[in-house]
């Protein structure tokens, strides 16, 4: 079970960050995170003179569920925006929100223990809805004067719920639905006020509800083994929490031009762009709100896919119009890179390098004041439990610490309250070629961690040629689209083979393809023995020095998603 968040997640904010100086902040390159450590849950920057916007929205505190994360997507998915806040956070953690209504997660406590942690008065007080989950329920029902035990058997799996009571919870649900239970707890006694609203054949109590807008539900609404949970989080959020459902992505985009301006008045932005979509719809956003105060630099690091260089020149510089300085910088890298095998060294090299090479063409620009990154909210969810999970820490990824520190510089970070889907849909919002906002996750250290051992300009191309292979071939297949991420491996083992009547002894390439939701956990794919033929064939004819292909079925976990 994960364990509950002590820290809550900074509020919606206007995306201006000031990074410590302290080095207690480490801030990726390539691009991503900000993790700001210094900054106090709850406090609440003001964009220059202007009054903060506040979207309609709803507070999931969080208690520690795994699915917390999935209820605040799915509330979004209702266009309501919504964030997870920590179960101590104060009531000021929601300042930024014109609050609708509040959700409490399920979690792994259990109620009556000591150290559980409970809903603060301030959510009863608040004088919204509240919509209890699974623990979230139980808390409702141990705080406000029922009771909750340990259950004589734990209810895991599919159950069937009985509406015994209308209410707009449920409006429009079939009276008997299919739910998802998880929990070890029961509710013996509701509290003053509440009537049972749906039962199932082990949970008489299994939702309730009182006149003031308060609901528990002890199953899972927000996991798909839910059917008609997207209706009850709908229900909640408009029939309950009466929102307008004003979260899609033109107002996303509207909003955030204008903090934007609001907040970079006539400074300079600089943003660099990786090819990826978190970069491009950061910058685009930005250079819609500002033009050309914004320069995108673009480093050619030598270990980027092929013809990836070109591509993005060729949206950015020539179909968007955006300054970009574009650097080719493929020797500095490799260079560094000589000699270099240990995975993590190759990504301190990689970010270091990036670092210089960056700050280098910064300076050129004369005075800059700020840096636009594409920082997502699943990075602003972890770096504020990153600090109890560092022994944990199985790759450094993004944590290249040293750039808007080193050059001071004010973070702008539209992108840092939003999910990834969230994100795609506001790159098309923006007119962003569809090939640049359904592309697969490519790493920032590139395919040096795709090059098992030392990284030289000859493997460099060989696994180019691999890559290629399988994109045209996965894409050829209409694969692409259903995969997280599909790629080629250059391992440093070689075999015997035949070729003609001569014997070789080449290259091992793997392939590796994953489906994922949020690459935190990742299945092999099930490609058709057909693909894997072609792409096996085509690799050992097509690119010199590869005479074998093998395929990785490796889940996440145990393994991860790329080698190194
Ligand atoms: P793993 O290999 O840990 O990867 O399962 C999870 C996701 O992160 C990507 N990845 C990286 N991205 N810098 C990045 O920007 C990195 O150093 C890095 N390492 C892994 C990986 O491609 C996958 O999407």
């Amino acid at each position: 079970m994960d364990s509950p968040n002590d820290n809550a997640p900074a509020p919606l904010t206007d995306g201006t960050h000031r990074v410590s100086t302290s080095g207690d902040v480490e801030v990726s390159t390539y691009l991503g995170i900000a993790q700001e450590r210094e900054q106090a849950p709850g406090t609440r920057r003001s964009i220059g003179e202007s009054e903060p916007l506040k979207p309609e929205g709803i507070a999931v505190i969080d208690y520690g569920s795994q699915y917390s994360r999935l209820i605040a997507r799915r509330v979004r998915e209702q266009n309501v925006y919504c964030e997870l806040i920590s179960p101590t956070a104060p009531r000021a953690a929601v300042d930024g929100l014109d609050l609708k209504g509040i959700i409490l997660s399920g979690g792994p406590a259990s109620v009556y223990e000591d150290a559980a942690p409970l809903a603060q008065p301030w959510i009863f007080e608040s004088g919204v809805p509240v919509l209890g989950i699974c623990y979230g329920m139980q808390l409702l029902a141990h705080q406000l004067g029922g009771s909750v035990v340990p259950a004589t058997e734990r209810e895991y799996g599919f159950a069937v719920v009985h509406k015994n009571d209308p209410s707009p919870l449920f409006d429009g649900l079939d009276d008997e639905t299919a739910v998802w239970m998880s929990h070890g707890d029961r509710i013996s006694s509701m509290p003053p006020g509440f009537r049972s609203i749906a039962y199932t054949e082990n949970s008489p109590i299994a939702a309730m509800a009182n006149d003031a807008g308060m609901y528990g539900i002890q199953f899972h609404p927000e996991v798909a083994h839910t059917p008609q949970g997207a209706e009850v989080i709908r229900n909640f959020a408009y029939r309950v929490c009466g929102v307008s459902g004003s979260w899609t992505p033109g107002n996303f985009v509207a909003e955030t031009v204008q903090r934007i301006r609001d907040q970079v008045g006539d400074g300079r932005v600089i943003c660099a762009l990786s090819g990826g979509v978190d970069s491009a719809v950061t910058a685009r956003l930005v250079h819609e709100a500002i033009g050309d105060q914004l320069t995108c630099i673009f480093v050619n690091n030598g270990l980027l896919r092929r013809e990836e260089p070109e591509r993005v020149r060729a949206v950015f510089e020539r179909n968007l119009g955006l300054n970009l300085v574009y650097v080719d910088a493929t020797e500095r890298f490799l260079s560094g890179l000589a000699g270099v095998t240990d995975p993590e060294q190759k990504r301190k090299t990689i970010g270091a390098e990036f670092i210089n090479v960056f700050e280098e063409e910064a300076r050129t620009m004369g005075a800059v004041d700020f840096l636009a990154q594409g920082t997502l909210y699943p990075d602003v969810i972890e770096s504020e439990t990153a600090e109890h999970s560092a022994s944990h820490k199985i790759k450094t990824h993004h944590n290249v610490g040293g750039l808007p520190e080193r050059m001071q510089l004010d973070l702008v970070e539209p992108l840092r309250y939003l999910f990834k889907d969230e994100v795609r849909l506001v790159g098309a919002e923006l007119g962003l070629p569809p090939e640049m906002i359904n592309r697969q996750p490519f790493p920032g250290p590139g395919l040096a961690i795709r090059i098992i051992g030392d990284v030289t300009y000859d493997k460099l191309e060989t696994l180019r040629a691999a890559d290629w292979i399988v994109m045209d071939e996965i894409k050829g297949d209409g694969l692409y689209d259903q995969l997280w991420q599909s790629f080629a491996v250059l391992t440093d083992t070689r075999t015997v083979g035949v070729m003609g009547d001569l014997r070789t002894y080449q290259h091992v390439v793997a392939l590796r393809a994953v489906t994922s939701e949020d690459a935190m956990t990742a299945d092999w794919a099930r490609l058709p023995y057909e693909t894997l033929a072609r792409i096996s064939n085509r690799i050992v004819n097509e690119v010199p020095s590869v005479n074998r292909v093998v395929y990785d079925i490796t889940s996440k976990p145990p393994g991860t998603i790329e080698w190194e």
